[in-house]
């Protein structure tokens, strides 16, 4: 038996309902946050001020921005459970396994998580802001057999980022495309985990709930887990010069390649130009001309075959392989940047809900009965009054 009705698979084309977080404009390839133009943004803005503007509607004055960051650094140490619970989980654990966790752990111990006022979920909103940071940092130490460093309140979000990560202060270059990829990363409407965060949150469930499933919905390759993924691409390939076959083989396989092509941009991803340019900055500070080579050489051959265009991960990956971290932290990292987006997300479903249950059409066998089984009056008056509601 099957229904007849027109199935939008994946949701694709489907508009569900009005956002004032960002807008998306395939035909322009533009992204607008808030109205502001992303790569203005990123040209002009550190990450705390993006942030402060997607979940508050406006960028913050001078004053604001500076309470904004008092308070950022407050959150940022990581209490003892919960670095008891990550060091309970396994070496070889995904590093997204371990951030969800994390958060679950910050949730369950927070008295406030079933208090769903704005207030109380912005407030929530910067603690994860805070912390996640630590959690990623802490966990790549921890893979390395290094010791956790703690943050220090004379730096700023990326540059303490980078700090408790690598126990380095940055390089301003490497600071600023570290600030670029998580504005570039905050927001993107609808996606996938954004989605997910809407549907739990539409159903009064609590901001942490909503945030832990859009983590693992980010995980995967199709969505945030393209980053990691390319990286693995890039290992398989090796050098430029080897671009060509391994293509060849991998579409014969009929393999998707990561890091490129789009649900909503079909000629070309708009963030892709800024985060390129940030990642041009590193390939001439770290010498790195090898990877850029392969870069531009498996850009050039996919695009020329298939018309697929790089999206936001495609430079994103190498760029944070070019910092230093490992490849697992990546998709980890795009947690720390679209808790933003997820959280002014999570606000703004609440503040107009209705419960996120979409139809489905029936493809399965006939209805069909069970031998031997004999109605009880109950059942049979239920199943008389549906056929009288049938008529
Ligand atoms: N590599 C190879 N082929 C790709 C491709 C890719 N990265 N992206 C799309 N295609 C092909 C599909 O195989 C399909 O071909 P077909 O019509 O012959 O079957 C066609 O392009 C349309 O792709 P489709 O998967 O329907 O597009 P979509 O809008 O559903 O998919 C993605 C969007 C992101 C899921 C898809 O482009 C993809 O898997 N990309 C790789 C993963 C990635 O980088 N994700 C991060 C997204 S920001």
């Amino acid at each position: 038996m099957t229904d007849t009705i027109e199935i939008k698979k994946g949701l694709a084309g489907v508009t569900v309902d009005y956002t004032a977080v960002s807008k998306v404009n395939p035909d322009s390839n533009s992204l607008l946050y808030r109205g502001y133009p992303v790569h203005e943004l990123a040209a002009t803005q550190p990450f705390e001020a993006v942030a402060y503007l997607l979940w508050h509607g406006e960028l913050p004055t001078d004053a604001e921005l500076e309470a904004f960051r008092t308070r950022e650094r407050s959150h940022r140490a990581l209490d003892a459970n919960v670095k008891q619970a990550i060091d309970l989980l396994p070496l070889e654990a995904h590093p997204m396994d371990v951030v969800r966790t994390a958060v679950s752990v910050i949730g369950a111990c927070d008295p406030t998580t079933y208090d769903n006022s704005p207030e109380s979920d912005l407030a929530k909103a910067e603690r994860l802001f805070g912390k996640l940071p630590a959690i990623v940092a802490y966990d790549q130490r921890r893979r390395r057999g290094e010791e956790p460093i703690a943050s220090r309140d004379d730096l700023d979000y990326s540059h303490n980022f980078l700090w408790v990560t690598f126990g380095q202060e940055p390089d301003a270059t490497v600071a600023a495309a570290f600030n670029v990829s998580m504005i570039m990363y905050a927001e993107h409407s609808f996606n996938a985990s954004t989605f997910t965060a809407r549907v739990i949150t539409s159903t009064m469930a609590d901001l942490y709930s909503a945030v832990v499933g859009a983590i693992g919905a980010l995980k995967g390759a199709l969505h945030g887990g393209a980053n990691e993924a390319v990286m693995h691409i890039f290992d398989e390939i090796g050098s430029a010069d080897n671009v060509g076959p391994w293509l060849d083989e991998a579409l014969a396989e009929k393999r998707k390649i990561m890091g490129f092509g789009h649900r909503v941009y079909k000629k070309g991803d708009s963030r892709v130009p800024t985060m390129k340019a940030a990642l041009d900055t590193l390939v001439e500070h770290y010498d790195a001309h090898d990877l850029a080579a392969l870069y531009d050489a498996l850009e050039t051959e996919f695009v020329g075959r298939k018309g697929i265009y790089p999206n936001l991960d495609y430079p994103s990956g190498p760029a944070y392989h070019l910092m230093g971290f490992d490849t697992l932290t990546f998709t980890p990292l795009f947690v720390a940047a679209r808790i933003v987006g997820w959280t002014a997300h999570i606000v703004e479903q609440t503040a107009s809900n209705a419960l996120i249950r979409p139809l489905s059409a029936y493809n399965g066998p006939d209805e069909r009965h069970i031998d031997g089984y004999v109605p009880d009056a109950a059942q049979r008056d239920a199943a008389e009054r549906a056929e009288e509601a049938a008529v």
